[in-house]
């Protein structure tokens, strides 16, 4: 049995309250009540509460007061408001003030089991995220990568379970979307942290050099070759081999990097003798390689071989609640080391930075408030500060369509299923296999539906 978690209700309302706590009850929480924030303050102190239902308008202590007075006496508890008809204006005062949420009075029972639910939801990823960055905190693990949403969350998870192992792993994403940070963290994490971590970009390196870069030469291999050249398989022996932009490995040297992987053996360039190595593979692209082996630019039998566990890290737009988290993080960091410690963004400029695109990702945010805190004066980063893009687009409302004439169910689902996949392609520059997972759909269901919507 978990332990019952604890609800304060205030209000001034005597029935309002005694309403709630049978309700509460129910639910299954420990409920207690104050008639106004004074009362409630000095029992917020020392309850321990996980939640607090606080009314607006109350004698004594309103609720803005009773949220500031939290705030400065360090309460851990969630807040959300309950704002009567012509308060809503507050309510939202108040969640810049640090409530979570607010439900509008006259409320029913379903809205308040919603609202705490979802408060659960978030108090739990805030649990799992504390406890996971306590268990390996330490150096460059799971402490640099901030997030707090659901699916980047499981991903961790994923990640330090696969640390334990040798398993190849592919990490598929977005520019920007923090794939090398992974990759570390799956060496940083794991048994082979001792070992060393040696990471390669496949793009970068001339393909003539490229072979003997990872698996090394012997003297005399090639005119150029007066010593022998341990390659970056035998560097990253014990260890793990990041091996970046896997998507541009020339096709002669994928067979050659799909025969060390199914030997764990090595052969340097113009040499005789294989050595063993003993290494764990992580590779990443931003690019669709299932569209590259359909393309015949990547052979499959090597796909199948770095794929045998796949994590594809959702760009940024799709987790945007993670963007005020990162903007502070960034904010702490750069402020730090450019000595403007205490810089906050101004509301607008965070509304702005929420709204925004990001194709870039967290890369692109990062060097965003980098730029604006060489830009901004005074302790708060304002519109000003920001890109124009950024202040351009976050004027603009992306809405959905409207709906068409008739009231067939059928064929509103068919206009929104349509533009959902527009805009989910839209959104991955057209990459089929990572729109069919923001549509949560499998990829040949995609493709079904790209023929039968006319899109394909
Ligand atoms: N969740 C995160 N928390 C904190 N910092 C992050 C996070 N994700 C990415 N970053 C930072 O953003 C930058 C880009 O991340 P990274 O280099 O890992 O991305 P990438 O997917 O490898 O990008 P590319 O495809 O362009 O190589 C890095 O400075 C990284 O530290
Ligand atoms: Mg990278």
């Amino acid at each position: 049995m978990t332990e019952k978690k604890k609800i304060l209700v205030v209000d001034d309302e005597e029935n309002l309250r005694h309403m709630l706590q049978v309700l509460l009850k129910k639910q299954g929480y420990l409920v207690e009540q104050a008639p106004d924030g004074a009362e409630a303050l000095t029992k917020a102190r020392e309850g321990n509460y996980s939640f607090i239902l606080c009314d607006i308008r109350m004698p004594v202590m309103d609720g803005k007061s009773f949220l500031t007075a939290c705030t400065k006496a360090g309460v851990g508890a969630t807040v959300i408001m309950m704002s009567a008809y012509g308060t809503v204006d507050d309510a939202i005062e108040c969640m810049k003030l640090g409530a979570y949420d607010y439900i509008s009075k006259p409320f029913n029972s379903d809205e308040v089991a919603l609202v705490l639910k979802k408060a659960e939801e978030r108090e739990r990823l805030k649990d799992e995220n504390r406890r996971l960055r306590e268990e390996v905190g330490r150096g460059s693990t799971f402490s640099e990568i901030i997030t707090r949403n659901a699916r980047m969350s499981e991903i961790m998870q994923l990640v330090k379970k696969l640390s334990e192992h040798k398993t190849t792993v592919l990490i598929q994403g977005e520019s920007g979307t923090g794939k090398e940070l992974i990759a570390r963290a799956l060496h940083n994490c794991g048994s082979r942290r001792q070992g060393p971590f040696v990471a390669v970009n496949c793009g970068a390196i001339p393909s003539s050099l490229l072979e003997s870069e990872l698996f090394g030469h012997v003297r005399g291999a090639f005119t150029d070759a007066s010593y022998d050249k341990v390659g970056l398989f035998e560097e990253a022996n014990g260890g793990t081999l990041f091996l970046d932009e896997i998507a541009e490995l020339p096709l002669p040297l994928q067979v050659k990097l799909l025969r060390v992987l199914q030997e764990g053996e090595i052969r340097r360039v113009g040499g005789a003798a294989a050595t063993k190595v003993d290494v764990r593979v992580v590779s990443a692209t931003s690019r669709d390689l299932v569209q590259e082996v359909a393309n015949g630019k990547f052979r499959e039998d090597l796909y199948f071989r770095l794929n045998v566990f796949a994590l594809f890290l959702p760009p940024l737009r799709a987790r945007i609640e993670d963007v005020p988290l990162l903007v502070e993080h960034f904010l702490q960091k750069y402020g730090t080391l450019m000595g403007k410690p205490g810089v906050r963004p101004s509301p607008e400029a965070l509304q702005a930075l929420v709204h925004y695109r990001w194709p870039g990702n967290v890369r692109e945010l990062e060097n965003c408030i980098e730029r604006g805190l060489v830009l901004c004066e005074g302790t708060a980063l304002g519109l000003a500060a920001l890109p124009e893009v950024v202040r351009e687009e976050a004027g603009l409302e992306r809405s959905l369509p409207e709906l068409p004439d008739s009231l067939s169910i059928k064929k509103g689902a068919e206009a929104l299923e349509r533009r959902l996949i527009v805009r989910a392609l839209e959104q991955t520059g057209g990459n089929r296999t990572h729109a069919a997972r923001l549509l949560e759909i499998s990829h040949r269901a995609l493709l079904y539906k790209l023929k039968e919507y006319d899109l394909g």
